[in-house]
C-alpha cells in the first residue's frame, strides 16, 4: 500500500524570452548563457498571475482539463489536502493553496503554503505523503487520502534585470500533482530531506516585509519619534527610488553561482543515493529521473560521478530556464506527457536550493 502520483500537470506563461533578447538587457550573449546554463529560453508572467498559473497546472492533474496526465477525472470533494510551495505567491494571505481551493470548489481540503525555496515541491510531496500515511493508520487525524501538491514561482517578480549573473537564469511557471492513497500501489518506496546551513549567504531575498513598527525598547515610540520615523522612512524611499533607477532594486534574489553550483552537484548526488539506498533499489533499475532544472552542467556533473547515463535524467531547461521550486513537477509533467514514464517504472524527483535545502522522493509510477 502506498501514495501514488494519480495526476500530472503544468503551466507555462505565454511570453517567451529568447537569449538574444536578454543580451539586450545585461552585457551577455547567446553563446555564454547556452554553454553555461543549457538555457536558450526562459518564459515571463506578464499577464499570469501565480493563482492563474496554479489553477492551469491543477486542472491538468486533476484531469478536467487535456495537456496533462491524469489517470482519470477527481471530483473536488475528492481532495482533502493543498500545499502550495512558492517563494512568488500572489499575495501573503491568503495563501495561494487557500485561493486555489476557493477557485477549483475543493470544499474538503485543508490548505496551507510551503516555502523551501527550489526544493519547495519536493518538501511538499514529502510533507503530503506523511499526512496521507499518518492519517490511513490512525483514526484520531484528520482523514487525508488524497492531495494536491503545487509548485509556481514567478521568480521575475524578484530578480534584478540589471545583473546578469542572475536575470538570465530565471523562468516562471507552475506544475502539479495529485497523490492518492491506494491500498494495492507501491506509491512512494522512500525520501530524504535535508538542510545544510548556507554560511556564505550564497543565496538569498530580503523580505518584502518592510513597515517599521511605531515601538522601541520602552514600549510605544512617542508621536516625535513616529514623525522623525517616517521621515527617515521617506528618506530611505527616496533613496530606493534612486536606487531602482540606477537598475539597483532591493528585495531580489542575490546568488553566488559557484558556491551554488559546488553545494547543488554534491546534493543531487547525495539525494538521489539515500532514495535509492532507503528503497533498497539499485540505480539500474531507475527509469527516469527529474531534477531541478538549475544548470544543466549541474546534471552533466552529477551524472558523472555517479557513473550514469546523461539520458536517465530529463531535462527541459532549454525553455524554461529555472523555475525554482516549480522546475521538478513542470519537467515531471513533460515526462508524463512525452511518454516516458509507464506504470511500474520506478521514478526520482530530487531538489537542492536556497536555505540550503535538499530533498528526493523514489516512487512506483
Ligand atoms: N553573461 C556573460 N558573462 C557572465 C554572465 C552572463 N549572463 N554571468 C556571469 N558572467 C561572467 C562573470 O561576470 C565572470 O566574469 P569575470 O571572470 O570577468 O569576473 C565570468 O562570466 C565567469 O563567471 P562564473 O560565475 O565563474 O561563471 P560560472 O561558470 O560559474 O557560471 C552560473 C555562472 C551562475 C551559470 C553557475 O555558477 C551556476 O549555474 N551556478 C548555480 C546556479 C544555481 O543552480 N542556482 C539556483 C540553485 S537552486
Amino acid at each position: 500500500m502506498g501514495c501514488a502520483v494519480i495526476g500530472c500537470g503544468n503551466a507555462i506563461p505565454d511570453l517567451e524570452i529568447d537569449n538574444d533578447q536578454m543580451s539586450l538587457l545585461v552585457d551577455t550573449s547567446d553563446e555564454w548563457i547556452s554553454s553555461r546554463t543549457g538555457i536558450k529560453t526562459r518564459h515571463v508572467a506578464l499577464n499570469e498571475s501565480s493563482l492563474d498559473l496554479s489553477e492551469e497546472a491543477a486542472r491538468k492533474a486533476l484531469g478536467w482539463d487535456d495537456g496533462g496526465y491524469s489517470e482519470r477525472s477527481i471530483d473536488p470533494e475528492e481532495i482533502d489536502l493543498i500545499i502550495t510551495a512558492t517563494l512568488t505567491g500572489d499575495v501573503l494571505v491568503p495563501s495561494n493553496a487557500a485561493l486555489l481551493r476557493r477557485k477549483l470548489g475543493l470544499k474538503n481540503a485543508i490548505c496551507f503554503d510551503l516555502n523551501a525555496a527550489c526544493s519547495g515541491f519536493v518538501y511538499a510531496l514529502n510533507v503530503a505523503e506523511s499526512m496521507i500515511a499518518a492519517s490511513a493508520t490512525a483514526s484520531n487525524r484528520s482523514p487525508i487520502r488524497r492531495a494536491l501538491v503545487v509548485a509556481v514561482e514567478r521568480p521575475s517578480r524578484i530578480t534584478n534585470w540589471a545583473d546578469r549573473n542572475t536575470c538570465v537564469l530565471l523562468g516562471d511557471g507552475a506544475g502539479a500533482v495529485v497523490l492518492e492513497y491506494d491500498e494495492n500501489r507501491a506509491g512512494i518506496l522512500s525520501t530524504f530531506l535535508a538542510n545544510e546551513d548556507d554560511i556564505h549567504n550564497a543565496l538569498t531575498c530580503p523580505t518584502p516585509l518592510d513597515v517599521v513598527p511605531p515601538f522601541d525598547a520602552d514600549g510605544v515610540n512617542t508621536a516625535q519619534d513616529i514623525i522623525d520615523e517616517s521621515h527617515a522612512a521617506i528618506d530611505e524611499m527616496v533613496e530606493i527610488e534612486e536606487s531602482l533607477a540606477e537598475g539597483n532594486p532591493r528585495n531580489v534574489l542575490r546568488m553566488n553561482g559557484q558556491r551554488v553550483f559546488k553545494f547543488s552537484a554534491r546534493a543531487m548526488k547525495q539525494a538521489i543515493t539515500e532514495v535509492c539506498e532507503r528503497a533498497h533499489v539499485s540505480l539500474d533499475d531507475i527509469a527516469l529521473i527529474v531534477p531541478h532544472q538549475a544548470n544543466e552542467r549541474i546534471i552533466d556533473f552529477g551524472a558523472r560521478h555517479m557513473g550514469i547515463s546523461k539520458d536517465l535524467f530529463k531535462l527541459s531547461i532549454e525553455h524554461r530556464g529555472n523555475t525554482s521550486a516549480a522546475s521538478v513537477p513542470m519537467a515531471l509533467a513533460d515526462a508524463y506527457n512525452e511518454g516516458q514514464i509507464k506504470k511500474g517504472d520506478k521514478v526520482i524527483v530530487v531538489a537542492f536550493g536556497g536555505g540550503f535545502t535538499i530533498g528526493a522522493a523514489l516512487y512506483e509510477a
